[in-house]
């Protein structure tokens, strides 16, 4: 389990001081750069890359692997141990003959940095050779090729040929690490990048090193399996295919997945991911480092919270009439045939009970549709759940205060009087849309007494079940949008996979039923409705869509 304290995402940030800055010499010209920061860090940011497989900018420094080897200069002093100037003003080097590790190096005044000399070269390629002795070939049938960096490392940095002869060690393999991880130690180059990330982010001292010389493997303690809710963000951090998901693994080679930059819909934190999917399908979600909102991670629970588009349950197209009579319709029989019902009732025989995972943008259109109708009842269903003090939010809903800006919530209040309104047969239409109202407290006689139940749904549940009108809509990877997190962070979501079936988005559902209702329209593509959003709503004013960027922006919602 996680444990309540301590736990903090942005651990083990680079501890440079970035307002005092050193003079260094790199690969062959004097810079300014922060002090403290590693040479690993350095040299990136001059867009040059040091190789390395231990170090991690969130994790502690290990210095284990020796990939990131560099050749080191330090200024030349006097007797009186003051540095010797030359003739520019600047001190003169002395290269030291032994290579130093450019994770656990920081950088100091007068020092020198050759990340592209013939040594360091030299020591790189030493240092794969090393590392391959042992290292399986299983390339061809091992998860992480095409994002490995061994293999990538021994490809730009390697020899091309292994001069080794002997049998190579025999390690476990196929280990089932924990419920969602399986390892391969003979894969393994011993980085302890997973067992720092257990340690030293989650507080779960669970793995180590065991055996010895090049017996060395990762283990979990006797007994115990690694089951953390954060267990997989070990799969991304591991350089190599040692640990492998579960549940991805086999499934797809990672140079067929296209690459969609969203947001995670699990909780109110709002992780930031990468969508991988390949015609269609979504195939995994890996966290995308954003120090605003996520770091580096995400839980296991959110990465993989995209199974449920994929259920046999999913609706995939619109349906009419109720049990014996339902058949499936097109889309514009049910918007027609809508329309033509809800004219029948007053704003206040109208209840909208809507999802707080919804986009802002749908919400925004589903309140001016509400507002249209002069639709009296409104409101979301809240679900808290305990959260664990690091990213699993206390909000299990992914857009709380979306679903308050736009003015739909109304943090629950609502709901018992449209519970009150159905049973007294004050309310006569309801219009659920992408939630099921038994959550909120229904039970089938209540929706059965509705003279007209709509709803717009990803999966097949109670209320479809008992709808006169079934929309197939869209899922938060299937659409365009934002969501606001619990930190008040705006953030956007862009579309991985097309809604299956005949599913379409929900704002291109909701504008042709404000037009079938006599409401108008106005907005006829998502840009538009954007447009409209931020002019109508105050905390957006002045935004665009390229202002939010790739990872979001904190906005005021009060
Ligand atoms: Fe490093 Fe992966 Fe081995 Fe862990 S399993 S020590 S992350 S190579
Ligand atoms: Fe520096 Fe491993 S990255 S020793």
């Amino acid at each position: 389990m996680v444990k309540k304290h301590s736990m903090n995402p942005f651990n083990h940030d680079i501890p440079a001081n970035r307002e005092e800055m050193v003079n260094i010499h790199f690969n062959g010209e004097w810079v300014e750069v922060p002090k403290g920061l590693n040479v690993v860090e350095v040299a990136k940011s001059f867009g040059e890359f040091i190789p390395h497989y231990c170090y991690h900018p969130k994790l502690s420094i290990s210095g284990n692997c020796r990939m990131c080897l560099f050749e080191m200069g330090m200024p030349k002093r006097d007797p009186e141990r003051k540095p010797i100037i030359d003739k520019n003003g600047k001190p003169e080097l002395m290269w030291i003959p032994k290579p130093q590790i450019g994770c656990a190096t920081p950088v100091t005044e007068g020092m020198g940095v050759r990340t592209d000399s013939p040594l360091a070269k030299e020591c790189r390629k030493a240092i794969m050779e090393f590392l391959l002795i042992n290292h399986p070939l299983d390339c061809p049938i091992c998860d992480q090729a095409g994002e490995c960096k061994l293999q990538e490392y021994s490809t730009e940095y390697g020899s091309g040929e292994s001069r080794f002869v002997e049998d190579k060690v025999k390690k476990p393999k196929n280990v089932d690490l924990g419920e969602r991880i399986v390892l391969d130690d003979e894969r393994c180059v011993l980085c302890t990048r997973c067992v720092r990330f257990a340690n030293e982010v989650v507080n779960d001292d669970i793995l180590g090193i065991v055996n010895r010389g090049s017996y060395n493997a990762i283990a979990a303690h006797e007994g115990q399996r690694f089951d953390n809710p954060y267990s997989l963000n070990t799969v991304d951090i591991c350089p190599v295919g040692a640990l492998t998901s579960k549940d991805f693994r086999f499934k797809m080679r990672v140079w067929f997945l296209k690459e969609t930059k969203s947001v995670c819909s699990g909780c109110g934190t709002g992780c930031n991911i990468t969508v991988g999917s390949r015609q269609d399908t979504v195939y995994r979600f890996t966290p995308r480092s954003n120090d605003a909102v996520n770091s580096h991670w995400m839980c296991d629970k959110g990465r993989l919270g995209f199974h449920y588009l994929q259920d046999e349950k999913r609706i995939t197209e619109p349906h009419m009439g109720k049990g014996k009579l339902r058949f499936i319709t097109t889309w514009e029989q049910i918007y027609l045939e809508i329309g033509k019902q809800i004219k029948k009732f007053k704003g206040e025989e109208i209840a909208i009970i809507a999802s707080a995972r919804m986009t802002n943008e749908e919400l925004f259109l589903l309140k001016t549709w509400a507002d249209e109708l002069s639709v009296v009842f409104m409101d979301v269903i809240s679900r808290p759940q305990e959260g664990d003090n690091f990213l699993r939010s206390q909000d299990c809903n992914s857009n709380t205060l979306g679903a308050t800006m736009t003015g739909v919530s109304n943090r629950g209040k609502n709901l018992k009087k449209i519970l009150k309104g159905v049973r007294d047969g004050s309310i006569k239409c309801m219009i659920a849309w992408q939630e099921d109202l038994t959550e909120a407290g229904f039970v089938s006689q209540d929706l059965e007494k509705l003279d007209f139940l709509i709803t717009a749904s990803i999966l097949k549940n109670t209320t479809s079940d008992l709808a006169s009108f079934v929309l197939p809509v869209a899922g938060f990877v299937e659409k365009r949008g934002t969501m606001i997190n619990v930190h008040s962070r705006l953030q956007r979501l862009n579309k991985a996979v097309a809604v299956p079936g005949k599913g379409k988005e929900d704002w291109e559902v909701l504008c042709r039923l404000r037009e079938v209702t006599g409401c108008g329209n106005g907005v006829h593509s998502f840009d538009d409705l954007f447009q409209s959003m931020v002019k109508n709503l105050k905390p957006l004013k002045g935004l665009n869509w390229g202002k939010i960027t790739d990872l979001g922006l904190d906005i005021k919602i009060y």
